[in-house]
């Protein structure tokens, strides 16, 4: 097993803090442990505006599932880094607009699986699959028969993006999101937004922190010229690579004051 990757045990760890229940944490939910809680009050300290975030981060994933349905007729979505069951899924969204959204849910933390497989796995318009999400051919065999590849799919990497180590191979960030561009048929999307900041310090100090908490599992906080570069050579929509509470909001966007200034969620959308 290389750095960075997690094991494949599929038991709980309930020592470890894992990404997924430290989400969870953040936004509240009931599927995480004192540990993961303890992690996310370290955090905390070092970037006070995490749970914000993560906040304004579902409202993003909420925007861009019904944008993509209702303005751009895409029925079917590839959800990497799905994380824990939470209010307003990403079938429950996307079903809302239209009854027969197809929606499969990639993730491998085993938390997911155990509570993904009754909530998230509950109708033959929904699948969850447990797969690291850079092992692309494995999540394309398991994506086959359930999605129809020769209509357009939104591949969302929504806040997972920076889970991912950099590295020289095929599991690179970069590596991964050009085998899907290439996978995916003509006049999909791609949707991507990562935990960006302008300061060196909360960049180090969170990836530090998140390496130690997970085992070297984590991957860093990146500039908003790496995300760039994850976008190159792609057709990016308008309003472009922003803060997603940028992103075509549905009311006036936060004031200055009330903006987070250590991190933010950044990226965009861009259409194949
Ligand atoms: C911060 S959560 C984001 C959840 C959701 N996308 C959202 O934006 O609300 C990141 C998720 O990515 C998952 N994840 C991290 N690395 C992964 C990998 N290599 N393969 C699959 N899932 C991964 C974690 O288990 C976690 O559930």
């Amino acid at each position: 097993m290389g750095y960075g990757e997690k094991s494949q045990t599929h038991h709980i760890d309930m020592n470890t803090p894992s990404v997924a229940r430290m989400y969870d944490a953040l936004l509240g939910g009931v599927n995480n442990y004192e540990v993961d809680r303890t992690a996310c009050n370290d955090l905390l300290r070092i970037a006070p505006s995490t749970q914000l975030l993560a906040r304004n981060n579902r409202a993003f994933l909420r925007r861009v599932v019904r944008i993509l349905v209702q303005d751009y007729g895409i029925r079917q979505f590839l959800d990497h880094g799905s994380g824990l069951p939470t209010q307003d899924n990403v079938h429950e969204i996307a079903q809302r607009f239209h009854d027969n959204c197809r929606v499969a849910y990639v993730d491998n933390d085993p938390m997911v699986h155990a509570h993904g497989r009754s909530t998230l796995d509950e109708n033959d318009n929904t699948r969850v699959i447990d797969a690291d999400m850079r092992h692309t051919q494995e999540v394309f065999e398991a994506t086959e028969s359930f999605f129809d590849w020769k209509k357009p799919i939104a591949a969302l990497f929504v806040s997972v993006l920076h889970c991912l180590p950099d590295r020289n191979d095929e599991l690179a960030p970069e590596a991964m999101i050009g085998r899907v561009v290439n996978m995916l048929p003509a006049g999909s999307f791609i949707v991507m937004c990562q935990l960006v900041s302008d300061d060196p310090t909360v960049r180090n100090d969170v990836t530090q922190l998140m390496a130690q908490a997970t085992g070297n599992t984590w991957g860093r906080v990146r500039t908003r010229e790496e995300v760039r570069a994850y976008f190159g050579g792609l057709r990016v929509l308008e309003p472009h690579l922003v803060d997603v509470v940028d992103w075509r909001p549905d009311s006036a966007p936060p004031p200055p004051e009330l903006r987070a200034t250590d991190w933010v969620e950044w990226g965009g959308v861009a259409r194949l």
